[in-house]
């Protein structure tokens, strides 16, 4: 684990997902404190108070989320944690997964109890093995030491929980897509209202957060709503886990501190860019938003209100860093292409739309680009936003916008040479 240690992370050794060392890190005593002195409605009140935001993309307020619930309506409840971490670029959920099960297993334990829920899913994406197989390792463990499963430590709560392997669709994330894939059909998300927190799984309230959002749980509850947000900015308390990809030359898994300076991250604790290039741009919060070039982040910090500010997010915390060199043309087609292959087809807007795109941008890239071409990518990203049932269609007009907006150029001399400036360029050549 690169990079500073603050709430999730911890240097990784062979064993530190087990069981043992996570009580030896102080695991489970924030769930025996939760079922020994708190009601139901004192953990939401203390997630409300953390300010903490979710993880997934959104940045949605947790507590507000879970606010809408009420324990003891004598309705089931059901929490599900989002493990399909589907958002290209994004690979920290995994990085807890792997290393810091049993703090998502705590978390899940304490919030079903806020919640009122007598069962738990974790729905995880299919590709995932290793993560999975420590999941369920972590499960296995903590029903055997009476964290899950009937009158837990003692208490009169029970409540199970079940690990449900996706079959790896982008959309399937998407958090009503994942619930009617959970209930074993098709992973279509379907519109909103009603809202999930009012009929979610088999009609019932739900909550579903992502791994890394519900994650903090039990450590706030532990420390204290004050002491998370003694981490972060007034507006974006506690850290968040960053996926660094690209042409760094420290890629992987870093929590950062929300706040830190977005230079020094890249500069000191990513190591820089490969061959002491310039930065071209970032992608700061997975292929969904907006690309910011390096003059835009030069003085930026990372936080969820100065990515706002500028017109972008944080999103899901996968940030693709790119290079002086690379060809942004050939940049958004790979995007494009995932965005017509994940649309699940639903929507008009989305599946044609993003088909258009797909077959515009391919035409450019291979130097048969039409002048009216960018016009028309701008037209259907634009046709494409609010249209839909789900944010896919909204987020496949963002990236492409996102680009065109400030490379604008580049896809103009493509058009106009039938080649790309930079030859289709998408690696940082380490040898050059
Ligand atoms: C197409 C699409 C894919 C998504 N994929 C994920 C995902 O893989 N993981 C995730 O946590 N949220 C994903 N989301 C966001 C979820 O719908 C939902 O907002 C999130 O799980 C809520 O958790 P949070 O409030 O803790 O962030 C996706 C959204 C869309 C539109």
């Amino acid at each position: 684990m690169p990079g500073r240690q603050i709430i999730m992370t911890f240097p990784v050794t062979a064993t530190s997902h087990t069981l043992a060392e996570y009580r030896a890190r102080g695991g489970y005593q924030a769930l025996a404190k939760t079922l020994r002195e708190m009601k139901p409605s004192d953990v939401t009140k203390e997630v409300t108070a953390s300010g903490l935001q979710g993880r997934g993309g959104a940045s949605f307020p947790m507590g507000r989320k879970w606010q809408v619930i009420v324990p003891d309506d004598g309705q089931p409840h059901y929490l599900i944690a989002n493990a399909d971490e589907g958002e290209p670029g994004t690979f920290k959920d995994r990085w807890i997964l792997e290393n810091n099960p049993h703090m998502l297993v705590e978390s899940m334990a304490i919030a079903s109890y806020a919640l009122g829920a007598r069962n738990c899913f974790v729905y995880i994406r299919g590709e995932f093995d290793l993560p999975y197989r420590r999941l369920a390792g972590a499960v296995e463990e903590a029903y055997e030491a009476g964290y899950f499963g009937e009158k837990i430590l003692g208490s009169d709560f029970s409540c199970d929980i079940v690990v449900y392997r996706g079959a790896g669709a982008y959309v399937a994330g998407e958090a009503s897509g994942l619930l009617a894939s959970l209930e074993g059909k098709k992973s279509y998300p379907r519109n909103r209202p009603p809202r999930l927190t009012v009929k979610g799984l088999y009609q019932q309230p739900t909550v579903v957060n992502n791994v890394e959002s519900l994650s903090n749980i039990a450590w706030i509850i532990a420390n204290g709503a004050e002491a998370f947000k003694a981490v972060g900015t007034p507006k974006s308390p506690g850290t968040r886990l960053i996926s660094v990809s690209g042409h760094v030359n420290r890629p992987g898994v870093y929590e950062v501190e929300l706040g830190y300076p977005w230079m020094k991250f890249l500069e000191e604790d990513c190591g820089g860019i490969l061959q002491g290039r310039a930065i071209k741009c970032v992608v700061p919060g997975g292929v969904s938003s907006k690309v910011l070039t390096g003059s835009d982040i030069a003085e930026l910090n990372l936080s969820h209100e100065a990515l706002w500010d500028v017109g972008s997010t944080l999103g899901s915390g996968g940030m693709i860093v790119i290079a002086e060199g690379t060809c942004m043309v050939s940049l958004l087609q790979v995007m494009l292409r995932f965005y017509h292959h994940e649309s699940c087809g639903q929507c008009t807007p989305c599946s044609q739309g993003t088909g258009w795109m797909h077959r515009i941008i391919d035409r450019i890239a291979a130097g048969q680009g039409r002048p009216e071409d960018i016009e028309r990518l701008y037209y259907i990203s634009k046709f494409n936003d609010g249209t839909t049932i789900c944010g896919l269609g909204d987020a496949a007009g963002y990236a492409c916008t996102g680009i065109l907006d400030k490379f604008r150029d580049e896809f103009e001399y493509c058009i106009e040479h039938k080649r790309s400036r930079f030859d289709g360029n998408l690696e940082c050549l380490r040898s050059s």
